[in-house]
């Protein structure tokens, strides 16, 4: 055979190899791409403990296949949820994404719809299961930059039929691939290259999915020549772009990829290039396994700190979240005594949403804590994001709270007066650090007896900033008013 003829038995194998490892990459995309809040009903406490199953049932299926429904229809009033990650992202990365919408959705007062660009929350109050088009809520966004320059007639029209043509093969592919399609052309002739993903809640039929692909493809037409669109609509997501955004995917929803490599490598007899190809395509996947073993240490601040702890360690930990290793119930989750594999004890939080006053932010609470230190603050030791629900880790103090220690009938220990005294003026200086000595203004908003915990020297810390909220250094105050339930107990209860 000629070099011409064996170049491309070399180049096919190693083209699908290094295509499946390319697929190692790792990026759960959770920038928030749109927010539909349903205020108009209306507002009160009885939704919250469906709600909360709802949220705490659906990661189980989001884990096994990228999405998950649930709904509880009694004791009324309904709630159904349904979640799901766009069909590119690896296991991990679906499971970030759904960590983040899960912790921020809440930010609706009742029922809403969360898109980020990874993945789909929305929790609602009736079956929108096969929903595909909701006139007055479906959201298209725009990007503000143009691809090409106005003045340029002929490149704007050439770029309009690029996506044209991208947005009709996704939505072709996604229709016949269960819901999911990702396609690409690349740029020519100084006009930008087009990506497109396509995505459809797999609760919809092939038929339903198309309907809405259709409508959202049509909308995000409109948006050329924008170098950026994203149709979202009640039962898909459709987005082109000029940068590719996706991953190529893998496993469930595609086996295109495995195909290729079948084809490719039945094609070829000569088993020495396989060998070749597969040796080069491993050492670019142990390159691309270290680019994302770091990524999987996300968000920013948490790998840069060595925050990161698995989930499964901090199950093993707690003995599965044993009820006997339960330390208390604190407004934004339970509290469990856990022993680490190295020794250390540790108390860990476990995130539900259980209080009017959500978790606003999961991220931003782990960001402001890390950057918070002092010696009558609790420390923050670590959290786990992978995991089916979010937990933080934090220093375990073994003389527990103070509401514990003051409330105790028959004590064996009854503080004396001096104590008494370093617990005050402890609380009072870590509430002076959080009021401007660490450089932000962070109001606790809930500070009572059960969230002054005690050391082995009686030493207070101040615990539980779930509720906290940074303000801008302009601000004087906050109108938001008081979270904390007892506010002010300490005062009466410790003098
Ligand atoms: C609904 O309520 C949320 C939170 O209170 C608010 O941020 C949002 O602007 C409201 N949306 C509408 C459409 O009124
Ligand atoms: C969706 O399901 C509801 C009931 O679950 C039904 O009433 C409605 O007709 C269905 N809509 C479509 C478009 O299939
Ligand atoms: C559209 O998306 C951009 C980010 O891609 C965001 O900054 C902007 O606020 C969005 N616009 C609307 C109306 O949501
Ligand atoms: C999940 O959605 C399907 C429709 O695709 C529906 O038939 C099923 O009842 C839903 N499951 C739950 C638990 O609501
Ligand atoms: C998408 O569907 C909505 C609701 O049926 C309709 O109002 C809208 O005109 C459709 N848009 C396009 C571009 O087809």
């Amino acid at each position: 055979m000629k070099s011409n003829g064996a170049s491309p038995s070399i180049a096919l194998p190693l083209l699908a190899l290094s295509a499946y490892f390319s697929l190692a990459a790792s990026d759960p995309r959770i920038t928030e791409a749109g927010l539909y809040c349903d205020n108009s009903t209306v507002v009160d406490g009885s939704i919250i403990p469906n709600y909360i199953a709802v949220l705490r049932e659906i990661p189980k299926s989001v884990t096994d296949q990228h999405w998950g429904n649930y709904s509880l229809t009694s004791p009324p009033p309904a709630v159904y949820g349904l979640a799901q990650c766009h069909g590119d992202l690896i296991d991990n990365d679906c499971l970030l994404c759904y960590a983040r919408s899960r912790n921020r959705l809440p930010a609706c007062p009742n029922f809403g719809r969360l898109y980020l660009d990874g993945c789909f929350l929305r929790v609602d109050g009736y079956d929108f299961y096969n929903e595909t088009v909701d006139p007055m809520h479906d959201v298209l966004n725009c990007s503000s930059n143009s691809a090409v320059p106005a003045d340029q007639k002929e490149r704007m029209a050439e770029f309009s039929d690029r996506v044209d043509q991208v947005l009709r093969n996704v939505l072709a592919s996604a229709v016949l691939n269960k819901g999911f399609a990702v396609a690409g052309k690349d740029g020519a002739g100084g006009v930008a290259g087009v990506y497109a993903l396509a995505q459809c809640w797999s609760t919809l039929d092939a038929g339903s999915c198309r309907v809405c692909l259709e409508n959202a493809t049509s909308k995000a037409r409109s948006c050329t020549p924008r170098e950026e669109a994203r149709a979202m609509n009640a039962g898909c997501f459709l987005r082109y772009s000029t940068t590719k955004f996706y991953s190529v995917p893998v496993g469930r929803g595609s086996s295109t990829i495995r195909v290729t490599i079948a084809i490719a490598l039945s094609a070829t007899a000569a088993t020495l290039l396989v060998l070749i190809g597969a040796y080069i395509g491993y050492k670019e996947y142990s390159k691309k396994k270290q680019v994302q073993s770091s990524l999987m240490r996300l968000p920013m601040t948490i790998s840069k700190s060595g925050l990161y702890f698995k989930y499964e360690t901090l199950e093993k930990a707690t003995n599965f979240f044993n009820e006997s290793r339960k330390l208390g119930q604190g407004g934004a989750g339970s509290v469990y005594k856990g022993i680490l594999p190295n020794g250390k004890v540790v108390a860990i939080k476990r995130l539900v949403f259980n209080t009017r006053q959500w978790v606003d932010d999961f991220f931003n609470e782990v960001n402001l804590i890390n950057r918070i230190q002092h010696k009558n603050l609790i420390r923050l030791l670590g959290c786990s994001i992978e995991g089916p629900e979010s937990l933080l880790v934090y220093e375990y103090l073994p003389n527990r709270s103070l509401d514990l220690v003051l409330s105790v009938n028959n004590a064996t220990r009854i503080l004396t007066w001096e104590e008494r005294l370093h617990i005050i003026t402890g609380t009072a200086e870590g509430l002076a650090y959080l009021h401007g000595g660490c450089g932000m203004k962070i109001i606790h908003r809930d500070i009572k007896a059960s969230n002054i915990l005690l050391d082995e020297n009686l030493m207070a810390k101040i615990a539980d900033f779930g509720l906290a909220r940074c303000i801008a250094p302009d601000q004087s105050h906050l109108s938001t008013g008081i979270a904390g339930t007892l506010f002010g107990s300490i005062t009466s209860r410790i003098i």
